[in-house]
C-alpha cells in the first residue's frame, strides 16, 4: 500500500503545532510568567495550562519532524538501493524516534522525572503487557528476523501455506499478498517464520513448464523448431533464454511434450501460461501438427487436398483473384497459382517475417492486418499497416536479398503464401505483373528510407530492379 505524500502526512501535525503555539503566545502574554519557569516550577492553574500547552506544541512539532525525516531517509534509501525499504523497517524507525522525541520532551517539562526507575518499577507491567500481546510480539519479531533475512520483497510472488500471490507489503504484524485471483491474504509473521515459503523472486530467471501432445507421425526436429519458434517472442518471455522444448513421456498414444520457458515477470505466469499455449495452438495449424485428438486425425486425413485452413483449390483462387496484383492474372493462372498457395493464420502479435532472415515467398494479407516494424534508433516503429488484400514479403522474393523488416500480425491474421516457384511460372507469362511489383518494390525501399536508422541497399532504377528480378528468376 502507498503513503500518501509528506504535505498530506505532515500538514494536521504543523497545523496543530501553529494553534498551540499560538495559544501558548496569548497565554504568556496574559500570565507574563517566562517559559523557563512554566517548565520548571508552575504556580496556579494558567501556569499549568502553559505547561501542557507546551507539551502539546513540542509533541506536533516532533510528530512532524519525525514523519519529514522518515520521507527524507527513505528516499534515500531508495535512491541508493533502488527499491521501496520495507513498511516494517518505516515503522520501526518513526517508533524509536516518536519513543525518544517523548522522552526528551517530557524530561524538559518534568526534571524531576526518572525513566531508570519507571523501567524498572513498570517490571511487573512489562510481565503482564508481554503475556497479553504475546501474538502480537511473536509477530513483530517474526516481520525483524524476516527483514533481517530479506527472503523475499515487494513484488516477488511469495507461496505460502494453501496461498500463491503477489507480495504487496510486509508490516510489522504481517505480509499482504495479492492472489492470482484479486483476492486479499493476510499471513502473519509468525506463521511465515514457522512455515516453508517458497518466492519466485520479481527481477529472477523463474521458469515454467507447459504440457502439450503430438501424434506419433510428426518429426520431433520439426515440433522442437516450431514451438521454440512460436514462443520465442511472446510478451514477458525472455529473449536471452532460449525455450528448451523436450519429449516428456512416450504415451500409449501421443508423444508428451513439455516447454520450459523463462519470464521476465513472474507474477504474470498465468497469462503467459495461457500466451505459450496459443502460440502453440497457431504453430500447430500452421504446420499441420496434431496434438492427438481423434477429431484433428480426421481432419488430417482430408489434408492432401486442402491448405492448411483446410479450403480446396477452387476457393483459394476465388480469393486470390480479389487481391489486387493478381487481377490480370487469367483463371486458368488463379487456379495454378491456388493450387501452390497455403494458408496460414498468425496470432495477434506474432511475428511472420523477421527482419534478416532469407526469404523464398510472399504473402497476401487474406483476413486481418499486418504491421511492417523496422528498427528506429534501436526501438521498433511501425511504418506500415497492410490490410486485407495487400501483400508483404515480395522484396526478398523477388531480390535474393535479406528481408528488410520485421512483419507482425496486428489481430488475428491469415495469410495466403506464395513461393518461388509459383511466382516464376506466373511471370514467365506475365511480364506486367514483375513490372508492378518492381514499382512497388521500390516504392517500400524509399519509404524504408525514410523510416529506418539502419542501412537500406540502395534504390534501384524501376529497369535496374526489373533486370534484377528477370535475371534472379531467370527469365527470358
Ligand atoms: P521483405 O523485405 O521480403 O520482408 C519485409 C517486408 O516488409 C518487405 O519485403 C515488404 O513486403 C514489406 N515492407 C518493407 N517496407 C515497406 C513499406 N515501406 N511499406 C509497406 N511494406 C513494406
Amino acid at each position: 500500500m502507498s503513503r500518501p505524500p509528506l504535505k498530506k502526512q505532515i500538514a494536521l501535525p504543523l497545523l496543530f503545532a501553529a494553534v498551540f503555539g499560538l495559544t501558548l503566545y496569548v497565554l504568556h502574554t496574559i500570565s507574563g510568567a517566562p517559559l523557563t519557569k512554566v517548565m520548571a516550577n508552575p504556580d496556579g492553574a494558567l501556569e499549568w495550562t502553559m505547561r501542557f500547552v507546551s507539551i502539546a506544541f513540542w509533541l506536533s512539532v516532533a510528530f512532524a519532524a519525525v514523519r519529514a525525516l522518515n520521507e527524507l531517509v527513505f528516499l534515500v534509501f531508495r535512491k541508493r538501493k533502488g527499491y521501496e525499504a520495507p513498511g516494517l523497517m518505516r515503522d520501526l524507525f518513526s517508533l524509536v524516534l516518536y519513543v525518544t522525541s517523548l522522552a526528551v520532551i517530557l524530561k524538559q517539562h518534568f526534571e524531576s522525572l526518572s525513566f531508570g526507575a519507571l523501567l524498572s518499577g513498570s517490571a511487573l507491567l512489562g510481565i503482564i503487557l508481554g503475556l497479553a500481546l504475546q501474538d502480537t510480539l511473536g509477530n513483530l519479531f517474526s516481520g525483524i528476523s524476516l527483514h533481517a533475512d530479506k527472503p523475499f520483497q515487494v513484488g516477488d510472488v511469495l507461496t505460502v501455506g494453501k496461498w500463491t500471490g503477489v507480495v504487496m507489503s510486509i508490516t510489522w504484524r504481517a505480509v499482504k499478498i495479492k492472489t492470482f485471483s484479486n483476492h486479499i491474504v493476510l499471513v502473519s509473521n509468525s506463521s511465515i517464520a514457522k512455515e516453508s515459503i517458497e518466492v519466485c523472486p520479481r527481477d529472477g530467471q523463474n521458469a515454467r513448464i507447459v504440457n502439450f501432445s503430438t501424434v506419433y507421425t510428426h518429426s520431433p526436429v520439426k515440433v522442437i523448431h516450431a514451438v521454440r519458434e512460436a514462443i520465442r517472442e511472446c510478451d514477458n518471455v525472455l529473449r536471452y533464454m532460449t525455450p528448451v522444448v523436450r519429449i516428456r513421456n512416450l504415451g500409449d498414444s501421443v508423444v508428451e511434450w513439455e516447454v520450459k520457458y523463462w519470464l521476465s515477470d513472474y507474477a504474470r505466469h498465468n497469462d503467459t501460461d495461457a500466451l505459450v499455449r496459443q502460440r502453440i495452438w497457431y504453430a500447430f495449424r500452421r504446420n499441420g501438427f496434431d496434438f492427438g485428438s481423434p477429431v484433428r486425425t480426421i481432419h488430417m486425413a482430408q489434408a492432401a487436398q486442402q491448405d492448411g485452413e483446410g479450403r480446396t483449390a477452387e476457393t483459394l483462387a476465388e480469393i486470390l483473384s480479389d487481391v489486387d496484383i493478381f487481377s490480370p492474372l487469367s483463371s486458368d493462372e488463379l487456379n495454378t497459382l491456388a493450387l501452390n498457395v497455403r494458408g496460414h493464420v498468425f496470432a495477434p502479435g506474432e511475428t511472420i517475417i523477421r527482419a534478416g532472415d532469407s526469404g523464398s515467398s510472399m504473402f497476401v494479407v487474406h483476413r486481418g492486418s499486418v504491421d511492417v516494424r523496422v528498427d528506429s534508433n534501436g526501438t521498433p516503429r511501425t511504418i506500415k499497416r497492410l490490410g486485407e488484400g495487400e501483400f508483404f514479403g515480395e522484396m526478398a522474393l523477388f531480390t535474393g536479398e535479406p528481408r528488410t523488416a520485421n512483419v507482425v500480425a496486428a489481430e488475428e491474421t491469415e495469410v495466403l503464401e506464395i513461393g518461388h516457384d509459383a511466382m516464376k511460372g506466373l511471370f514467365e507469362t506475365n511480364p506486367d505483373l514483375v513490372e508492378a511489383l518492381s514499382h512497388t518494390i521500390n516504392e517500400r525501399r524509399a519509404g524504408l528510407a525514410a523510416n529506418s536508422s539502419t542501412p537500406i541497399s540502395e534504390e534501384d532504377t524501376p529497369d535496374g530492379l526489373l533486370f534484377r528480378i528477370k535475371r534472379f528468376f531467370r527469365l527470358d
